[in-house]
């Protein structure tokens, strides 16, 4: 019978997913509600992202874009919060499912996922009994519908994916080493001393999820976005402006075209010393004998400069965006039942 392992991160700003057979998929944490079935044949592409229905089974079968391809649509919808809406979420990890089993066969299905460090103990059972529960069937794209139900689950805290992912690449130098998981609306953080390779866990004063992210730039990128035009961003079409503004492309707005590279230069500078000094609050006088700090996140590339002027030997790990999604992969293959 088949068996297959999924690890799936859904992420406020992105989905990673990755199967222990190789597979991978990502796209960004929006979906929008659709009726339409299709407009196929007529162009060539549909660009990004995916078209997904799925029934769950007490209801009917419902359409969706889901991922970049929901931007397509004026009902597009994302969520920043800790815990996600149930229905956001459950859409996203499905079509992350879908997309990762491999349909040649049927059979058990293992569940890795993560929760913000910080109501990892209170929410982890909860969540694990939920994934156990949840089962629809679904299609996505072209490909047939067929049912997703996980035969086992398995929940890790934000951040600890990272660690294992580094240890795992034998990249975890020993000494005292802070961890940094800056995601879209939380930065996870936690503290280790690494003796030989294995990492000891400090105590829980020192971990956290910390409500900022990549978002504060977004937020930035939008106030700046109405001063500049004179009207309003929605918030699930930010993120596609925030990131042209990143990477300094011109933004078309009414014909006219909008450079926002310099805020977004200043935006990454004012939200990287407000991460940075949470950081430093938290971690308290552990600061000054740090030896190593790994950066991890879609906000690592983005605030690694900041925060290397502000923290010491600040190091962004291998594949930053997934590696949570890589640690819960290895921890998920390595645990029995
Ligand atoms: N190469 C990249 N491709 C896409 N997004 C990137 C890239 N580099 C940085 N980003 C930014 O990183 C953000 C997502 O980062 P990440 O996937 O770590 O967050 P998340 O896990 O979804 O959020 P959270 O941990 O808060 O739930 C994106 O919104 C994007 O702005
Ligand atoms: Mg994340």
């Amino acid at each position: 019978m088949l068996q297959a392992i999924l690890s799936v991160d859904v992420g406020s700003g992105m989905v990673k997913g990755l199967s222990g057979d190789g597979r991978r998929v990502q796209f960004r944490s929006v979906l929008a509600p659709t009726r339409e079935e299709g407009f196929d044949g007529v162009f060539s592409g549909e660009g990004p992202g995916y078209r997904v229905a799925i029934r769950f089974p007490d209801g009917e079968r419902r359409n969706w874009l889901v991922g970049e391809r929901a931007l397509q649509s004026p009902l597009a919808t994302m969520s920043l919060s800790y815990r996600k809406p149930q229905d956001i979420h459950d859409v996203l990890l499905l079509t992350a499912a879908r997309l990762l089993v491999d349909c040649s066969g049927f059979g058990e299905v293992t569940l890795a996922a993560g929760v913000p460090l910080a109501i990892y103990l209170k929410d982890k059972d909860a969540l694990k009994r939920r994934l156990l529960g949840l089962s629809a069937i679904i299609g996505v794209d072209d490909q047939e519908d067929r049912p997703i139900a996980f035969t086992r689950a398995e929940v890790y805290p934000q951040g600890a994916g990272v660690v294992l992912a580094s240890m795992a690449a034998g990249s975890l130098p020993d000494g005292l080493t802070g961890v940094v998981d800056i995601g879209e609306y939380t930065t996870d953080i936690l503290l280790i001393d690494v003796r030989g390779g294995r990492p000891i866990l400090l105590s829980e004063e020192y971990r956290t999820s910390l409500t900022s992210g990549v978002y504060l730039v977004t937020r930035s990128i939008m106030s700046e976005f109405r001063r500049q035009t004179g009207v309003p961003l929605e918030l699930a079409e930010s993120a596609a402006v925030t990131w042209k503004a990143l990477t300094g492309q011109v933004i078309v707005y009414n014909g006219r075209g909008y450079n926002l590279g310099d805020a977004a230069s200043m935006a990454v500078r004012e939200a990287g010393v407000l991460i940075s000094r949470g950081i430093a609050n938290t971690w308290g006088r552990k600061v000054g004998f740090l030896e190593n700090v790994l950066l991890a996140g879609g906000g690592a590339l983005i605030f690694e400069k900041v925060l290397a002027g502000i923290l010491p030997s600040v190091r962004v790990v291998e594949d930053p965006i997934y590696a949570n999604a890589v640690g819960y992969l290895m921890a998920v293959s390595s645990s029995g039942n």
